[in-house]
Formats: C-alpha cells, structure tokens, sequence
C-alpha cells in the first residue's frame, strides 16, 4: 500500500451559496431572481437545515476534515447590521464537524457579496474592501478558538474573470480594466485579512493559524506548437496560475497554499489579440482525453506537474478542491483515484502535501450551469432532499480509513 503522511486530512468541500439555500441577500440572489441565469438556487440542497445529516454521511464515510465557507450576506444583510443568531449558525457547525471528528476548513468569500456591498460598487471599488476586512475581522474573533485552517478568498481569479471579463456571472461585465482592478483589489484585500487574522490569534494567544486562498490552477498545454499558442500558454500560466500567489509570497501571506485543480485548458488561438491568447482554446477535440459532464479535460498528470512547479514555494500545500461532475459514477471513481495516484507520486518527490479535500461533498447548485452537473460524493434527489451516498464515496472511504492507495 502506498502511505499518505501522518495526520493526512481527508475531506470534501461545499459553499454556502452552492449548498445551503434561500442565501437571500446575496448578489447571486438577485441576479437569479432577474433572470439573469439559467437556474435559481432557491433551496439548494436545504443544507443549511440539513447540516448535521450530512455530516454524519461524512463522518460514516471516515473523513477528518470538512471544508466550507460562511455566507457574508446571511451575517451582514444590511451595512453593519451584524447578525448574532446567524454567527450562531456558524458556530454549531464548527462544533458539529468537531463533535464527528473533522477538521473545520472555512472560507470567508466563495464568490457571493451582500447586495448592498455590490450595489455600492463592489470589488471594483479599493475603498470598499474596508467592508470585507470588517466582516473577517468579526468572524475570526467570534471562531478564532474553534478553527485553525482559513481560506481568505476561494479563486479571485475565477471569480474576476467570469464576473467582470466573461459576463458570465454577476454583475455580468466585461471588462478588461475592471477585471484587472478587481483583481488587485482582492489581492490587497487578502493580504489585509492575512495580516488581521494573525493578529487576533496573536492578541488571544492562541497558536499561530493557517491562511491561504484557495486558488484555482489549471495545466495549460497547447493544441500545435504555434508560436500563438506557446505565448498563450506561458502568459495564462503566469497570469491565472501564478501571478496572484507569488504576489501574495512577496507580502508573506500565505501559510500554505490551497490548491483547487480540476484538469487541462488546451491553448488554440485563433488570432493575435489579448483576449484571444488569454481565452480561446481548442474546439476540435484535437489530443482527445475523457471529459467531465460539462465538457472539461481530465488530466491527472496536470496535477502532478503543478505540484511540482509550486514546490519551489517550499510551502504546505492542501488541495481545496479537485473533482469531477459526470452521471458515471465509475468515471467519478477513475478521477479521483488517477489524481490520488499523481499526488502520491507529488508527494515522493518532495513536496510538502498537508490534505486533500474532494469538490464536492453533495450535488448542488454549480452557480451558472444550474443543478445539473453533478459533483458530489453524495448524490441529492431535488424534490425531496433525500441524499445517497454515490459507490465512488464508499471507495474513497476506504482510501481515507486507510490513509493509502
Ligand atoms: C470551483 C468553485 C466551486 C465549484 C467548482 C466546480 O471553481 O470553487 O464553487 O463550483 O469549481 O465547478
């Protein structure tokens, strides 16, 4: 058998908006109800109720540590008006995973804003982050005891790319300018929560926590050998992979680094141009590999590369997220198995892996594709909530018990 390290965390990840349901004052909200996207969350997957079912599923499935995030909107509905009986809800969750034998990992934004922060202007606005650090500066004096791993900011790039440079999510711009604004203005803001972080547990002496972001990476090869293509890729790697964490690195501020990988981006550009070399990728299904349910690339030796190259950071390092949406759970099983086998090799090589943590616990609502793809180690029947464990967890379970492959 092929041994994880010690103390290994196993675990598997959801967020608020995806999950809980009815996050009612939030942005995302407000664009479903405009219509604006192809499904509305609505109840999600009532987790929100439902927390403690599923996380005896959890538990039963022997994981040790569970990765969620707090949702911004439900604590601050309107400016300052801070509510006690949701940092409550908050809490019992912690003590709930504690009590199951898990390991809270807990996020403090996963892509949703209070309405009334976006319609000031949100992340476009440096002023505004003011708003977020207080929001931080709250919940971690109120969990600062129960909880050791935080993730600042879940993906910034993703999330400034589709919300400002893809029109995709809201507030549905695009823009390279306030892309690249956003952009540095979550990476000031992280660097700002990092410092405030440190400074509660210091002044509670308590011992020293964790924070990183949980960044998205993704392997970025090249369809031909086109001089296009190899500077698309070598400017995606540097700007979407590597640019936000090594800003971070030179401010001190990340105590490992939280890795979300799901699999390759083929560079295949079509014309010279910054959006064509940042964006365009091969529609031809040239260098065919297996795809998830929404059309992306498996790619497990991608993990391993990456891995590799962030060694250098000399940094624990957690996978955050890594996962697959497909209706063949053998498929789902295949994935994760093929990419525990790249982090054990990852691992032999050196690098300092603390965790690895499945996207995603249940189903749920994959924010603009809806309730279709199906992520979950859990799967959530919509009419009723009814939730049953996939094969695919079952045999993750084992791994976990084991803490080898
Ligand atoms: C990540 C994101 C998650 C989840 C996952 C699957 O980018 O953090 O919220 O949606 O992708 O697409």
């Amino acid at each position: 058998m092929k041994k994880f390290p010690q103390a290994f965390l196993w675990g598997a990840a959801t967020s608020a908006h995806q999950v809980e349901g009815q996050n009612i004052y939030n942005d995302w909200w407000q664009a479903e109800q405009g219509h604006l996207l192809k499904e509305a969350s609505d109840s999600a997957c009532k987790h929100y109720e439902l927390y403690a079912e599923d996380f005896t599923i959890a538990q039963q499935l022997n994981h040790n540590c569970h990765r969620f995030s707090i949702e911004w909107s439900r604590i601050e509905p309107q400016e300052g008006n801070f509510q006690p009986l949701e940092i409550e809800h908050y809490r019992k969750i912690i003590a709930d995973l504690k009590s199951k034998g898990m390991e809270p990992v807990v996020t403090l934004h996963h892509f949703t804003n209070p309405i009334w922060f976006s319609q000031k202007g949100g992340w476009t606005k440096f002023k505004l982050q003011r708003y977020f650090l207080r929001f931080v500066e709250r919940m971690v004096s109120e969990l600062a005891d129960q909880v050791k791993f935080w993730i600042t900011i879940n993906e910034p790039l993703v999330y400034s790319s589709h919300s400002y440079l893809l029109g995709a999510w809201p507030p549905k711009e695009c823009s390279l300018f306030k892309t690249a604004k956003v952009t540095l203005n979550l990476a000031k803001a992280h660097i700002k929560a990092y410092r405030i972080i440190h400074k509660i547990y210091r002044q509670k002496a308590l011992a020293k926590p964790m924070v990183s972001i949980a960044a998205n990476l993704q392997a970025f090869e090249i369809c031909q050998p086109t001089l296009k293509n190899k500077l698309a890729a070598y400017l995606r790697d540097r700007l979407y992979n590597f640019y936000f964490i090594e800003a971070l690195l030179r401010k001190k501020t990340l105590d490992y680094i939280g890795v979300n990988y799901y699999g390759r981006n083929l560079a295949d550009v079509r014309s010279w141009g910054i959006r064509h070399l940042l964006l365009d990728t091969c529609q031809d299904n040239h260098h065919p590999l297996r795809k998830n349910s929404l059309g992306w690339d498996i790619y497990p030796q991608g993990l391993y590369k990456l891995l590799i190259f962030i060694k250098k950071y000399n940094l624990p390092v957690l996978i955050t997220e890594n996962g697959i949406c497909t209706q063949e759970d053998a498929l789902r099983w295949d994935y994760i198995r093929e990419h525990l086998e790249e982090l054990y090799r990852a691992i032999g090589q050196g690098v300092k892996v603390i965790g690895y943590i499945y996207w995603s616990l249940i189903d749920n609502f994959e924010w603009d594709k809806g309730f279709v793809p199906r992520f979950g180690l859990v799967h959530v029947d919509y009419q009723n909530y009814k939730r049953t464990i996939k094969s695919s967890a079952m045999k993750l379970a084992e791994i976990f018990k084991s803490n080898g492959i």
